[in-house]
């Protein structure tokens, strides 16, 4: 893995109580919304634990999760700026504490328009384990509208691909 953090200079912090509004703001502006489907179920990820990356005291990233079982759930990533080391320093925080929060593994999934985010999870280590197809159909006809129906590169949203890393 590249150890671009050494040169790029990120702060991580863990969200506090008065970081829930940035939060909220940046979940509706990224995903449409609070709740979150991930991992085939519906998260309000606007309440969970997670990191923020900061640079020159302002977020330039954040990522949120949650416990299931012995598996850590990664819920939420963004990076403001791609391409600049940001979701890889936020996915080596969550590694380095998964152990002490009791994981195994830590597991994600992605849309199947999402080639960055697949490339970026496998090139950090992480297995596809699943493919579950066309739950985002269903999950935009179920649970939640806000889902586009056409995602990057004009792809049509419809599958997640589940993906693991042992940690
Ligand atoms: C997916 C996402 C979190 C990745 O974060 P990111 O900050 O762009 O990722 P990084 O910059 O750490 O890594 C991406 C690439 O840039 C390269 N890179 C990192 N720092 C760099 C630097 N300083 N200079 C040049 N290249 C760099 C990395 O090596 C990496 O290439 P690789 O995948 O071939 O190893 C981000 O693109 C994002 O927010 N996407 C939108 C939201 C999303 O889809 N989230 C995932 C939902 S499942």
């Amino acid at each position: 893995m590249a150890d671009w953090h050494t040169v790029t200079q990120y702060t991580l912090r863990p969200i506090e109580p008065a970081d829930r509004p940035m939060v909220e703001q940046v979940l509706l502006q990224m995903w449409g919304a609070v709740k979150v489907y991930t991992l085939g179920n519906l998260v309000d990820a606007s309440v969970l634990p997670g990191w923020i990356a900061e640079q020159s005291g302002s977020v330039v990233g954040l990522l949120t999760y949650r416990m299931s079982g012995s598996s850590l759930d990664l819920v939420t990533i963004n990076a403001y700026r791609s391409g600049a080391g940001i979701g890889t320093v936020l996915i080596e925080k969550l590694a380095a504490q998964a152990p002490a929060l009791g994981a195994k593994r830590i597991r994600v999934a992605t849309t199947n328009d999402n080639t960055d985010a697949l490339r970026f999870y496998q090139r950090r280590g992480f297995h596809l384990t699943g493919v579950r197809a066309d739950a985002m159909t269903k999950a935009r006809r179920r649970h939640k509208p806000e889902i586009p129906e056409i995602g990057n590169h004009r792809i049509p949203i419809r599958d997640e691909l589940d993906l693991e890393l042992a940690v």
